[in-house]
């Protein structure tokens, strides 16, 4: 890279004029920069990127699901053509894993083969490495481990024995007894999600190899730099030795952090000395890159006859493995929503013999919002009100816990246009009296909220000496568009146009940088390409031209964003569906939805409308048809497979419109807030609550399959 060493990073201001420059490109649509290269194939993928010399790891899964591996039968599956090795916890070298990275100590289940323990069903006990993939597929089939099996326990429920709240799980104030007791109104329900899985479409794959004295992973991953620092830590390698790209990403919704393939691929490649890739198959991602665990969750809500709240208590309950802490915080969403003078809620987790849970799209907010949703629409029925009115009535100045100011709050403004589009005010509240034909009608309404934060990060922005620009940020491309929403964005600071800025991205040599996670990342970047672009911009308006070898100069936010005020901030959004249900087959089929958000400034409106829909999608997809189901006998789950799994697919899923109002953050230099999660937000809980004013029944438990309408 072209460096100028002696150019300091540029200072990230907390700068609140808008980088609106001279192309206007943030706010236009454009459509992705590497969809060309995508659609003609011409995109590589980790899995499939050619390597000379190149073996192949294949991750032999546990049949049991707690106990101890007491051998595994190496020597026959050695005589097999082509195998080159067998990892296991009796051969493999030790990791490291006495540190602890940015969420924390690690999760052991990427403590590879560190001993004979089995904690859950299809843990990793051995790699398989050979030269063909169909080799060390075979031979991985082949292997025989066995185990002295021990009784396992997975049946999660709110409250069994060994559920605790971990620390800062709760959040209250006031007197919850006395407010329930006061209110002339009272909603007291459980409502439970089941297990998700997010599956995405590319599996996880890595390939790792040394080059002279340096690791280098090619992998598909939410942030290079973190599985970058992970991996040193891992393996005790100075930080500066790892390199890990990840361009092209198909698919990831938290599931793409560190897992047990990237560790098997350094692990075999150091051994062998030459480039092993471990691709994880469809089966093995139900059981080793996370889930969402199933949740079940107490709302309580207490409000004088006019819907005004007195009392919430939200109590939500989730599992987790025996091994690691994660817990899914359904309880959150009441934080921020809503105000009462009595406000519980509290996040609690039992650690089962299940595979470690992780963030999955909308970490705790999507099946919180289901509950807290679902329960503000039965108070909305039994004050006799309508349901948007009862959010109003609701709608607090400030943080209902924090007492901080919002930096800002848009949610009215969005169930008004919402209102307006979906032609809500011709709505009759009364269940169950539209039909048409075998079906009954109904319509439904929920508020989507999500936290809209900032992270700090660093970039580098090089004028070429062809007087096009080239950015370089350690971001990572979900298929989100963030690599088109940058190009945009530093297009503006650099006073030029798109098609004059290359972004590269998702390469860990490129310097930390946030995840693209906690829909936090286009945000992050963008202030510090931002940064990077004006202080070059600033700097070859006052040099007048750009010198033959280019210059580059680097910003890192850090400072701008520990300087920003406290506040609240979030996103918020008014979810409408309309659905049919039909009383003889059980069949729900959603005829629209409809989602208008306040989600600061949208960078690409066709990009950012994909994202949104994409979230819906899943909020359709959750409230009907996801649920993963866990065999009490085997602890395993029913069909670990997309076939088995069942999600929406293109004939479930309706005319969905995503819009959005007017909502800059004027605290970030572009106004942006962040959309990667929001739209699933609320998305079933609306679905729910139509099918309730359709059918007059209340449906309390995700997915509201067939059988369910037929029973209920
Ligand atoms: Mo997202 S669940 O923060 O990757």
């Amino acid at each position: 890279m072209t460096t100028s060493p002696t150019t300091p990073p540029a200072a990230a201001g907390t700068a609140t004029t808008p980088a609106s420059g001279a192309t206007g490109a943030v706010g236009t649509a454009y459509p992705r920069v590497e969809g060309r290269a995508k659609v003609t194939g011409a995109a590589r993928y980790a899995g499939e990127i050619s390597f000379g010399e190149l073996a192949h790891g294949w991750l032999v899964s546990s049949r049991i699901t707690r106990g101890r591996i007491r051998s595994v039968e190496s020597a026959p599956v050695l005589a097999m053509p082509g195998v080159l090795a067998v990892l296991h916890h009796g051969n493999a070298p030790r990791v490291d894993g006495d540190y602890t990275g940015p969420l924390g100590p690690p999760d052991p289940t990427i403590l590879l083969f560190g001993d004979d323990r089995v904690p859950s069903a299809g843990w990793p006990v051995a790699l398989v490495v050979a030269e063909t993939s169909e080799q060390a597929r075979e031979a991985a089939e082949t292997l025989v481990v066995r185990y002295d099996e021990e009784p396992h326990d997975v049946e999660f429920r709110a409250g069994r024995p060994g559920t605790h709240t971990p620390p800062g799980m709760t959040r209250e104030k006031g007197d919850l007894d006395a407010a329930l007791a006061a209110s002339a109104v009272v909603v007291d329900a459980e409502y439970t999600t089941p297990e998700e899985h997010h599956n995405p479409m590319e599996p996880h794959a890595a390939t790792a190899f040394w080059d002279g004295g340096r690791l280098e992973v090619v992998d598909s991953n939410q942030s290079s730099m973190w599985v970058a620092e992970e991996l040193a830590k891992l393996f005790s390698l100075d930080p500066a030795a790892v390199r890990v790209r990840s361009e092209h990403v198909g698919g990831a919704f938290g599931s793409k952090g560190v897992h047990p393939h990237q560790v098997a691929a350094v692990m075999a490649a150091t051994l062998l000395r030459r480039p092993v890739r471990v691709v994880l198959t469809r089966r093995q991602m139900f059981s080793l890159i996370g889930h969402r665990s199933a949740t079940a969750q107490r709302v309580r809500l207490g409000a004088d006859a006019d819907g005004r709240l007195r009392a919430i208590d939200h109590q939500a309950y989730s599992a987790t493995s025996t091994v690691h802490e994660f817990v899914e915080q359904g309880a959150d969403a009441a934080r921020v929503l809503y105000d009462a003078d009595a406000h519980h809620t509290g996040n609690h987790v039992v650690a089962l013999d299940v595979p470690s849970p992780t963030f999955m799209r909308a970490p705790g907010m999507a099946p919180g919002s289901f509950a807290l949703e679902s329960a503000l629409d039965e108070l909305a029925e039994r004050c006799g009100i309508d349901p948007i009115a009862l959010r109003a009535r609701n709608e607090p100045d400030v943080g209902p816990l924090s007492g901080l100011p919002f930096s800002s709050r848009n949610l009215l403004a969005c169930f008004r246009e919402g209102a307006r589009r979906f032609g809500w005010a011709d709505r009759d509240p009364r269940p169950g009296v539209r039909r048409a034909g075998r079906w009954l009608l109904g319509t439904g309404m929920a508020a989507a909220s999500f936290p809209a934060g900032v992270a700090p990060s660093t970039a580098a922005v090089t004028a070429e000496a062809d007087g096009t620009f080239t950015v370089r940020i350690t971001a990572a491309d979900l298929g989100t568009g963030a690599r088109t929403a940058l190009t945009s964005v530093a297009a503006d600071a650099l006073e030029t146009t798109p098609d004059r800025v290359r972004v590269r991205i998702a390469d860990s040599d490129f310097g930390r940088a946030w995840v693209a996670g906690g829909s936090m990342g286009t945000r992050s970047w963008a202030w510090a390409v931002i940064a990077a672009a004006r202080a070059l911009r600033e700097q070859l308006d006052l040099g007048g031209g750009v010198p033959p070898q280019g210059i580059t100069v680097r910003s890192d936010t850090t400072e701008a964003v520990a300087a920003l005020a406290e506040r609240e901030r979030h996103s918020f959004g008014a979810q409408f569906a309309s659905v049919a249900v039909d009383p003889a087959s059980g069949e729900v089929r959603v005829r629209r939805m409809l989602g208008v958000f306040a989600a600061g400034r949208i960078v690409n409106p066709l990009t950012a409308r994909s994202q949104l829909i994409g979230g819906m999608t899943w909020g359709l997809s959750m409230a009907l048809h996801e649920e993963a189901v866990r065999d009490q006998a085997s602890g395993g789950l029913v069909g670990a497979d997309l076939a088995s799994y069942h999600f929406a697919a293109h004939a479930d899923v309706p005319v969905i419109e995503a819009d959005w109002v007017d909502d800059p953050d004027d605290d970030d230099p572009v106004g942006i807030k962040g959309i990667g999660e929001l739209g699933i937000v609320g998305a079933a809980a609306a679905i729910a609550n139509a099918v309730w004013h359709a059918t007059g029944v209340r449906h309390r438990h995700l997915p509201i399959r067939p059988d369910r309408i037929l029973t209920a």
